[in-house]
């Protein structure tokens, strides 16, 4: 039988500890300010800034919320950062992603001070983990490692294939299972006989984005099974990127869509704005 990894039970574990720690903070006279800036409405992002604002509230985190029109100009939000990198009471600033298309993104990370940058998706920041030094981490990558940790799955020496190179996701999940010594392959687009790479791996990560693509052919006997993806299925139920279904009877641990790597993100990031106070 497979281990079902509970993201939901291990990302309130994580929360109820920084909850504390928070506390602990306010004791001492240390709070915590988290500015969270979203521009235009789209759906999916008013949700996940509603439920990083739950979080906070949650754990004792202050947080600002900043919802800027979609006609927002590049000139405006890049000033609102500016503005908030010298605000000593803010510790962490995050802009929710996607931004519109006359934003540049890269940009808009850019100008984040990198000692407020939460997300971790500043190059500062990237480059610090690259080297193997001390930096914001990726929220999902640095969820899935404790996903793994705090289910008892050991990484020292194992084969991790991720597939997906993203900022995001992809490459910082490569560098984390390359820090606790993981032989790690990345796959892409361009990755020939996908399926043979992907059944060579003890972890296999999927960042793929496209719904149920990996099925057991990709999946070698007794495999841990990471799925980063959501999405919505022909019936409107959420699904990942793995075939569920398919592989769970071959598999020996598994992240359930929803309540696996998603719940993760957000205590990760509550994780980074604890950390930017100590
Ligand atoms: N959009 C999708 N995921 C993320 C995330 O982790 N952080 C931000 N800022 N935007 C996102």
């Amino acid at each position: 039988m497979a281990l079902i990894i509970d993201g939901k039970k291990i990302s309130a574990e994580i929360k109820d500890e920084l909850k504390e720690k928070v506390a602990q903070l306010k004791t001492s006279g240390v709070e915590i300010t988290l500015a969270v800036i979203q521009v235009g409405n789209d759906p999916a992002s008013s949700v996940y800034v509603g439920n990083k604002k739950k979080a906070c509230e949650y754990i004792g985190i202050k947080s600002l919320a900043y919802e800027l029109p979609e006609s927002t100009t590049q000139e405006d939000l890049l000033s609102l950062i500016i503005k908030l990198n010298q605000d000593v009471s803010v510790n962490g600033i995050l802009v929710q992603l996607p931004l519109p298309k006359h934003i540049d993104e890269d940009l808009v990370i850019k100008t984040i001070d990198p000692s407020k940058d939460v997300d971790g998706f500043h190059p500062q920041s990237v480059g610090a983990l690259s080297i193997g030094q001390k930096g914001f981490l990726s929220c999902t990558p640095a969820g899935i490692i404790q996903l793994l940790k705090r289910s008892n799955i050991s990484i020292e020496g194992k084969e991790c294939v991720i597939i997906g190179r993203s900022n995001i996701v992809g490459k910082p999940m490569a560098l984390l299972m390359l820090r606790e010594n993981a032989t790690v392959t990345i796959c892409h687009s361009r990755t020939k006989n996908l399926a043979e790479v992907c059944k060579r791996a003890d972890i296999l990560i999927v960042a793929i984005g496209k719904p149920r693509f990996v099925t057991k052919e990709y999946v070698k006997d007794g495999a841990v099974v990471i799925d980063v993806g959501i999405h919505r299925n022909e019936n409107n139920k959420l699904c990942g990127d793995v075939d569920y279904d398919d592989v769970v009877d071959k598999v020996s641990a598994i992240t359930p869509v929803p309540g696996g790597v998603g719940p993760m993100t957000i205590a990760m990031l509550m994780n980074n704005c604890v950390e930017s106070v100590l």
